[in-house]
């Protein structure tokens, strides 16, 4: 029988195992190094706090010459008309003329990479790529390309590997599917 867990009020039961999780992300860092080899060095942004493990394990296994630093986005309901607003903050590094790859834990509608990409843009990077963990492939809405994808999963709530719920449950390092009661 599959673990079970609860967080909060929701039950979770483990969905994909941490061996599934390493060997996707030792693919994607395969793919990376032989990407940027030869290349300036890249800047790895680590997308916080959903991304602070996959991080961790992405960056052990890319063995070229790179610089990482972490940004986090801030999501409140601002009081004009758009509606929800997203600042980015920590982008202290110059990253004018860099190659950049974002890495996030999951990406989900898109929504969270359109607003970073538009603020990295700004500032002239050299390339912007995004690596993330997870990609919901049926809910994503967006033109904006995802080179580095290491798993594809459905629409379903999922926690652990840094994905929270509520706060809970970045810690668990296999990932856990909500158990609809
Ligand atoms: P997007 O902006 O819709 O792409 O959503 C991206 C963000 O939503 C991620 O960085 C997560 O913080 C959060 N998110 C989306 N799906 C899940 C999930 O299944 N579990 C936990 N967090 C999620
Ligand atoms: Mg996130």
């Amino acid at each position: 029988m599959r673990r079970k867990i609860e967080l909060h009020d929701k039950t979770f039961e483990e969905f994909i195992s941490n061996k599934d999780i390493e060997e996707a992300i030792a693919a994607l860092a395969c793919r990376i190094n032989n990407d940027y080899r030869g290349k300036e060095a890249p800047i790895f942004l680590g997308v916080l706090n959903g991304a602070f493990m996959f991080m961790g394990e992405l960056m052990q296994r890319i063995d070229i010459p790179c610089e990482l630093s972490f940004v986090k986005l801030t999501s409140y309901h601002g009081t004009t008309s758009t509606g929800r607003i997203k600042e980015l903050i920590g982008l202290g590094d110059n990253i004018f003329g860099r190659h950049i790859i974002v890495v996030e834990d999951i990406v989900d509608t898109g929504e969270s990479i359109r607003h970073l990409m538009r603020s990295l843009v700004g500032h002239e990077p050299a390339s912007v790529e995004v690596a993330t963990l997870l990609l919901k492939s049926g809910t994503y809405k967006n033109d904006i390309t995802i080179k580095y994808a290491g798993m594809e999963v459905g629409d379903d709530f999922i926690v652990g590997f840094g994905l929270d719920y509520n706060q809970l449950g970045r810690n668990l390092k296999d990932i856990y599917i909500v158990v609809n009661e």
